[in-house]
């Protein structure tokens, strides 16, 4: 059948080698992919956010299967049209999508279903939430309900700082992402990353990671998207990943489907492994970046097989196959990101990386010159190596790193350090 991918992120380019390298797939186009995208299929200029032109271009085309990477068409409803007009869609609803849309729909889920998470209360103008801070008193967590592209939860050590994020929210600094705010407890403990495959009814585990989402080295600095991850996370025991399905991801299905909008896609589930056992910090309500890029490669199934069977409700037919190994990527980005960043500068060495044993290096942000590679955004390279363990596994891929030949990037010099302090006991 031929494929449809839409993005062009490092997320992108690890689906697209999954779903090029499977038995299913005839031709992969993506849109708008990226050079990386454009070794494995044929990038296309759809504007997504046109459905009438994506549906259009899935019957020109031939389309069997759409696999929506971001949040943003999700939250838009593209599966929805896509599936009105009767081409098969990978993702969930307008509706279900919501779980990452809204924090606020997923509290009062959590708090319907009894799905552990911290205490929380939402309001829709300051001055309450300011009387509950202080009542509260901090540390104390504040949330713009909306997609507020990472900026939109302020972990306040104090009441000063919580309202400053109060009135920077209301005051429309987040724009309608911030009409409405949550506020919630702080929890304490380990964050780790956990992931479903869901069709409705059903959902199987598809592995677990951790990221490293501050900038600087010792997990100093500002916030980003994500400076690299390793997976499996093996904080995540069995008994825990156990526990994660049965407390929190099955009560999940069950609260969606029994409100009428069942939930078809991957489920994301950010946690904090708190001393009462996992809390839900967040749903996201599709794949990770970069933590497809560790994800991806671990799984020996086919990925095709098993996103159809989401798509078609039959989940429970299939088992996925994972490598033991551990796969660990470093994000190679722009000097200056998160903030501003030069755009155009070369990257030489791609290939010699990638000929290393066991490396893969994903594109995220990078532009096609010619024969030559720019850089085009903040984050713009995933430096991904499989190991025995989170040490050999963050060594290839820093040598790896250092095939790179690009004096205007940068990257974190010790991703993986906490997994690798646990393997050392
Ligand atoms: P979110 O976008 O909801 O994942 O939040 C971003 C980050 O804020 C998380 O990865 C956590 O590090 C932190 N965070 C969010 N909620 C809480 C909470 N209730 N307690 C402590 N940290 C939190
Ligand atoms: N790495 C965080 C995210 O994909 O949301």
């Amino acid at each position: 059948m031929n494929i449809l991918l839409i993005g062009s992120g490092g997320r992108e380019h690890a689906l697209a080698w999954s779903l090029s390298a499977s038995p299913l797939c005839d031709k992969l186009f993506i849109a708008p992919g990226n050079p990386g995208t454009a070794q494995l299929g044929e990038n296309v200029p759809l504007d997504v956010t046109d459905h009438a032109a994506v549906v259009a271009f899935c019957r020109a085309h031939a389309i069997g299967l759409v696999m929506v990477g971001p949040e943003a068409p999700l939250v838009a409803g593209l599966v929805d049209d896509l599936q009105a007009a009767s081409i098969k869609a990978f993702g969930p609803s307008k509706a279900a999508a919501q779980l990452e849309g809204s924090k606020a729909f997923t509290k009062d889920l959590c708090a319907e279903f009894s799905i552990p998470t911290a205490a929380y209360r939402r309001f829709t103008e300051p001055g309450t939430a300011k009387t509950y801070i202080h009542q509260s008193g901090a540390p104390i967590v504040i949330k713009a309900d909306g997609l507020a592209a990472g900026k939109g939860v302020v972990v306040a050590m104090t009441l000063a700082e919580a309202e400053e994020a109060i009135d920077m929210m209301f005051g429309g600094g987040l724009g309608e992402a911030g009409a409405e705010v949550v506020i919630e407890a702080f929890l304490e403990g380990e964050e780790a990353s956990f992931f479903a495959l869901c069709d409705g009814t059903t959902a199987i585990p598809f592995g677990t990671a951790q990221d490293h989402k501050r900038v600087f080295d010792g997990d100093k600095g500002p916030n980003t998207g994500g400076m690299g991850a390793y997976s499996p996370a093996a904080v995540l025991t069995s008994e825990l990943q156990d526990r994660v399905m049965r407390e929190i991801i099955a009560p999940t299905l069950a609260g969606m489907r029994a409100r009428g909008t069942p939930y078809t896609g991957i489920l994301y589930a950010g946690l904090m492994l708190t001393k009462d056992g996992p809390q839900l910090i967040e749903y996201n309500a599709r794949f990770g970046d970069p933590e497809t890029q560790v994800l991806l490669p671990r799984l020996k199934s086919d990925l095709v097989t098993a996103l159809i069977a989401a798509c078609d409700g039959v989940l429970n037919t299939i088992s996925l196959r994972w490598s033991d190994d551990t796969a660990l990527t470093v994000v190679m980005a722009a000097k200056g990101y998160p903030g501003a960043v030069e755009k155009g500068t070369e990257i030489r060495g791609i290939a010699d990386a990638q000929a290393l044993p066991d490396v893969l290096v994903f594109h995220a942000g990078t532009k096609q010159d010619g024969e030559r590679i720019l850089a085009n955004g903040g984050r713009v390279l995933n430096v991904t190596a499989l190991g025995r363990n989170v040490a050999e596994a963050q060594r290839r891929a820093y040598e790896a790193v250092e095939k790179i030949d690009w004096p205007e990037g940068f990257c974190r010099s010790d991703i993986g350090w906490r997994a690798i302090e646990r393997e050392r006991g």
